[in-house]
């Protein structure tokens, strides 16, 4: 079988990795892949929002299945694009996308499903929600309705910061359309983990759970990122508090599209914040995370070929995930500068030492080759991920690996993996 991963990042990389590893699966293509990508699969230089270029590539190719990583296509509709076409591929509509490219839909559904989520309002203008801003006090969120790459989410402790993020947003237009509305909501407090699971519009068929941090500096201090680096599993999620996600995050999405006509296929990611039993939805995404993807299929033992089949048939319930038993950990490096702007084509040096170290893969996110060098080509470059026999070993080797590897500015968060190493002491 052929299958085609569209996406050029650290998530598809991983993909392509695991992929790759299938019996099942003869040929991996990516679209457009990146500099690590290409040592598992064959780069395709078509860009994701390029559905007629990728189609015909798909037709050419005699591709079986296609997976879409980043939400921009599911967004824009790729996958009705495919399935009117006759093609298999994985991920919802973009009627059910709608649900991560606007929070204000979000929001929306999830008070009319009854999900638990902060309180909230809607705005368009910085005076009305000035004063609901006032009304409410500090600390408070300010959220850009669209896609941001993560980053249109400020969370203010003061007064001030929270009319910044209203002229960042509405009035200096930051992240263009996407905050031609933004979303202010009540802060909640806890401890974040991702919930993702996979789902054929019938069956929801949950993931290893796992821990991404978003702020860019340790102790999340700093703006947020795209996620600075993830662990797996995330002892937070207790079996009791999965059991609640469950029923109470991940069912009633399926089953509020369903009675809104919309079958929900692909992947359903809860952002949540957990707070004693206290569970509240910071946000779905409907495709993997990044990083979260990179420590999950290092520990998925099941052939991630087969799954994927499985969403596209709609036979998920006859699908059973096996982890390995060791915690996975997995480093962003990141570029000088980011999440603000940043130099790219720096060279990378150690990836090679780094990557032979037993139980270490280094997937490339913002990468590519120049005259044969891997260069940098990002914001986030590299997420080293390692497997342990615990979570302190699959740490310490995540960090060993990263010692092997430079490249000019490169910085990261050195504390990945710590609130479940507390956790695990106290
Ligand atoms: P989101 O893209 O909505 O998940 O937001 C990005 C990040 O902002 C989250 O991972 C949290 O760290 C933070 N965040 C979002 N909403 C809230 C909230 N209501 N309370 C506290 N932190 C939040
Ligand atoms: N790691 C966060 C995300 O993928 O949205």
């Amino acid at each position: 079988m052929k299958v085609l991963v569209v996406g050029s990042g650290g998530r598809e990389h991983a993909f392509a990795w695991k992929l790759a590893q299938s019996r099942n699966v003869e040929k991996v293509y990516c679209a457009p892949g990146n500099a690590g990508i290409a040592s598992v699969a064959e780069c395709v230089d078509i860009p994701v929002n390029d559905f007629d270029a990728l189609l015909d590539f798909v037709k050419y190719e005699w591709v079986d299945l296609t997976v879409v990583g980043p939400e921009d296509p599911l967004s824009k509709g790729i996958v009705d694009f495919f399935e009117k076409a006759g093609r298999k591929i994985v991920g919802p509509t973009k009627a059910a996308a709608q649900l991560e490219a606007s929070k204000v839909f979000a929001k929306d559904f999830m008070k009319r499903n009854g999900i638990p989520t902060a309180e909230y309002k809607t705005f368009t203008s910085i005076p009305q929600a000035r004063e609901y801003i006032e009304m409410k006090g500090m600390p408070i969120v300010v959220k850009a309705d669209g896609l941001a790459a993560g980053k249109g989410v400020l969370v203010c402790e003061t007064h001030e910061q929270a009319m910044e993020a209203l002229d960042i947003v509405l009035k200096e237009k930051r992240f263009g359309e996407a905050g031609d509305r933004v979303v202010v909501e009540e802060c909640l407090r806890g401890e974040e983990a991702s919930y993702i699971a996979f789902c054929d519009g019938k069956t929801i068929l949950p993931l290893a759970s796992s821990q991404d941090h978003k702020p860019v500096f340790n102790d999340d201090k700093g703006p947020n990122t795209g996620g600075m680096g993830a662990y797996s599993p995330a002892p937070v999620v207790t079996p009791e508090i999965e059991a609640r996600i469950i029923k109470e995050v991940m069912e009633p999405v399926v089953e509020g599209f369903k009675r809104d006509g919309i079958k929900f296929k692909g992947v359903l990611y809860a952002g949540l914040m957990i707070d004693g039993d206290k569970i509240g939805v910071l946000e779905y995404n409907c495709r993997m995370g990044d990083p979260e993807t990179q420590p999950l299929l290092a520990r998925l033992e099941t052939d991630l070929f087969e799954v994927l089949m499985a969403i596209a048939d709609e036979k998920l319930s006859e699908v059973e995930l096996k982890w390995t038993e060791e915690p996975s950990c997995c480093v962003v490096l990141a570029s000088g500068g980011y999440p603000d702007s940043y130099d790219k084509g720096k060279a990378i040096t150690g990836l090679e030492e780094a990557d032979a170290i037993e139980g270490v893969t280094v997937f490339h996110a913002g990468t590519a080759f120049n005259d044969g060098h891997v260069v940098t080509n990002g914001g986030r470059v590299l997420g080293v991920t390692a497997l342990g026999a615990d979570l302190k070993a699959a740490k310490e080797k995540c960090h060993e690996a990263i010692g092997k590897i430079n490249f000019e500015g490169m910085h990261y968060r050195t504390d990945i993996g710590d609130k479940a190493l507390k956790r695990h002491a106290s």
